[in-house]
């Protein structure tokens, strides 16, 4: 052999060797759970937790390898107080073809107004500011119960899931597969992943279908129109701070349409109708 050839021999070994250190990583990375991390995860008021979001230090960890769209962990400190958090910088989002570039990290923060507006608290507390890339959504990393599988949850049609799938209806989220619903102990089940929400374009894409046709509860329908007098009131005011106003006007005329029907929306034969992979 000659010299040269050893060399690309030897070249090809480090080449493979690298690969397989990576692959180690990969694997290693996989079998770590966020929870494992000993992170601080308190149970927050939602004002306090907003107060810490917004004021408190950011100090970033690792990417979420799960993520698509660069989805950081972190931890925020204040005084006296600290807590785990993703954040999901502006600059880390995937372009999609159907959302404008850049502007899913405001959709978080949208719907985590609507979700207040709720009263129903599915979105975790979910700012939007500065961090060491660049701006992005901040939110409150939240502690699962590990004895919940949400996949369990939506093959039941687990009636907790119904106010989250009339959220889903109202700020129409494109995005709603098991793997964004987070029960915790206690009952309370979050919902998380609201970047791809608000499109003036109807487009819900949910796993959330086990109501379909059915009438909303007086309860639900009473939300329904609370969101709609407070979209003319002070949602509507934060929402256009984060949305384009055709989107805003959308969710009104989406409002409209969902109290008009009474019942919760039907799958469209002309569009697709879960999200991908659904879990
Ligand atoms: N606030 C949160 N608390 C706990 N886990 C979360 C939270 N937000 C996201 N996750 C977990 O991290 C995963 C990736 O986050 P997600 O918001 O889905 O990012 P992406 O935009 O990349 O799909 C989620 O599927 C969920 O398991
Ligand atoms: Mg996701």
């Amino acid at each position: 052999m000659t010299d040269e050839a050893d060399e690309f021999t030897f070249e090809a070994e480090l080449a493979d060797e690298l690969e397989d250190e990576a692959e180690a990583d990969a694997e290693e990375a996989a079998g770590t759970t966020v929870e494992s991390l000993g992170l601080p995860m308190p149970a927050l008021p939602v004002d306090e937790a907003l107060a810490l979001l917004a004021g408190g230090e950011l100090e970033l960890i690792g990417r979420l390898w799960v993520s698509s769209n660069n989805a950081l962990l972190g931890v925020v400190r204040g005084d006296g107080v600290e807590a785990a958090v993703i954040h999901k910088p502006v600059i880390g989002e995937r372009p999609l073809s159907d959302f404008p570039t850049g502007t899913l990290a405001r959709r978080e923060v949208a719907s985590f107004a609507a979700s207040q507006a709720t009263g129903w608290g599915i979105v975790p507390p979910t700012v939007l500011r500065d961090g060491p890339v660049g701006e992005g959504m901040l939110q409150l990393w939240i502690r699962t119960d590990p004895e919940v599988d949400p996949v369990d949850l939506v093959n039941a049609s687990d009636p907790r899931l119904r106010r989250i799938a009339v959220f889903d209806a109202a700020v129409n989220n494109t995005d709603r597969k098991a793997g964004h619903l987070l029960p915790v102990p206690g009952g309370h089940i979050y919902g998380v992943d609201h970047g791809v929400t608000f499109s003036p374009v109807p487009k819900l894409r949910t796993v959330l279908w086990g109501w379909r046709g059915e009438p909303f509860a007086d309860e639900e329908a009473a939300v329904l129109r609370r969101l709609r007098a407070r979209l003319d009131d002070d949602l509507g005011a934060a929402l256009r701070e984060l949305l384009e106003r055709i989107e805003v006007r959308a969710t009104a005329r989406r409002l409209d349409g969902l109290l008009a029907s009474g019942v919760f929306p039907q799958p469209d034969p002309r569009r697709p109708a879960l999200p991908w992979p659904p879990v």
